[in-house]
């Protein structure tokens, strides 16, 4: 008996000696089945050999193997136990949150340039009594063309230049992506039933459109209208100044050419000096060597707009522009390619 128990010793001994070795789940699972396993655990064969030690010797023997027996399956337990804790502390201690770290920065959203740069533009009006409307963007043809006095024969409603809704009405496409923000001088007129009128419409444009470094497919544009007795160009020529001084300051030179536009009589274009080669002549790919960029048109509401609108032409008189939003960006910011704007490189506009 004595040697048994002795032996009982030397095996507890050597069965927690390799608990402690055992350093997870899948390791303490082996050391279960070979020491306490239900076929041939070590400590199970010990427990099915009682019935062969001596008949006065198997009682205190049975009672040391099943006291070797929940002695194991304690530490087993114990050491699971431990294992998970250790576990946990460690996932504590490499998963914590430093809250004195600074937080990471989130990559904030802005203003496209362009926007920025009609907000702008539409304050400077504002400013001088302008009120801001809308109109819409898909339009019909009386609108953008018959409206405004351009004659079904003219190349502008070619539908190589214009962008038509692919609707027809009457055998006819008649809507199409306007291509210019000039009906609404039409629109405005119509809800307002006399004079004065002093407005202004910002909006997106369409033009089927070979793009080069000034001209884009959809452009930005802001028609003002101003519409009262006694409305003469120089009153055009001065809000034009105005806002221009607004938008680039007092250095920038400032030129009209005369132009046609079929709603305008007399029509002109406004252009600022070139700001990459400042007029000298050189090869400009951004104003073509002529020394100017052109930003708009403008000039005094044609007269019979004037009576469409059921206004009286022989008492009242108005005058009228198209602002060309990017090409003032662009002249703004000294941007040599309009294209720039639209390609959506966060290189080019995380710059503004
Ligand atoms: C017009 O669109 C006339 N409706 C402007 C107008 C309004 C004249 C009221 C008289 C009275 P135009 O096609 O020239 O005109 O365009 C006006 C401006 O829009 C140009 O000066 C230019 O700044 C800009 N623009 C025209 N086409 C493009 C384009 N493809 N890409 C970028 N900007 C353009």
């Amino acid at each position: 008996m004595t040697t048994e128990t002795g032996s009982l010793a030397g095996l507890e001994a050597e069965a927690l000696a390799a608990l402690e070795a055992a350093a997870d789940d899948a390791a303490l699972d082996r050391w279960r089945a070979e020491w306490l396993g239900r076929q041939d655990g070590r400590v199970t064969v010990l427990l099915r050999g009682i019935r062969e030690v001596a008949p006065d010797e198997r009682a205190a023997y049975g009672a040391a193997v099943n006291a070797l027996k929940q002695a194991l399956e304690a530490r087993l337990e114990a050491r699971r136990q431990a294992l998970k804790r250790a576990e946990l502390e460690r996932l504590a201690r490499e998963g914590a949150i430093d809250v004195t770290l600074p937080g990471r920065p989130q990559p904030l959203g802005r203003l496209h340039p362009i926007t920025r740069t009609l907000r702008d533009c539409l304050d400077a009006f504002r400013a001088m009594g302008f009120r801001v409307a809308e109109g819409p963007e898909v339009e019909w043809d009386r609108y953008n063309f018959d409206a405004a006095r351009i004659p079904e024969d003219h190349p502008a409603r070619d539908m190589w230049d214009t962008i038509w809704v692919n609707t027809l009405i009457d055998g006819k496409r008649r809507m199409l992506l306007r291509t210019h923000t000039t009906p609404n001088q039409i629109r405005v007129m119509e809800r307002t039933p006399q004079p004065p009128v002093r407005v202004v419409v910002p909006g997106k444009c369409y033009r089927q459109e070979a793009t080069d470094a000034t001209h884009e497919w959809m452009l930005t544009q802001i028609e003002g209208l101003a519409v009262d007795e006694g409305v003469r160009m120089s009153d055009l020529k001065g809000v034009l100044y105005e806002w221009a001084r607004a938008m680039f300051g007092t250095d920038r030179r400032i030129i009209f050419h005369h132009s046609y536009f079929p709603f305008v009589e007399p029509g002109v274009e406004m252009a600022i000096d070139c700001f990459i080669c400042r007029g000298d002549g050189r090869q400009c790919h951004t104003c073509h060597g002529t020394g100017w960029i052109e930003i708009l048109g403008a000039g005094m509401v044609h007269p019979e707009i004037i009576d469409n609108a059921g206004y009286d032409a022989s008492r009242v008189t108005g005058f009228a522009f198209g602002i060309g939003v990017e090409r003032v960006a662009m002249l703004r910011w000294g941007i040599e390619d309009i294209r720039h704007f639209y390609s959506n490189d966060l290189r080019f506009l995380g710059q503004f």
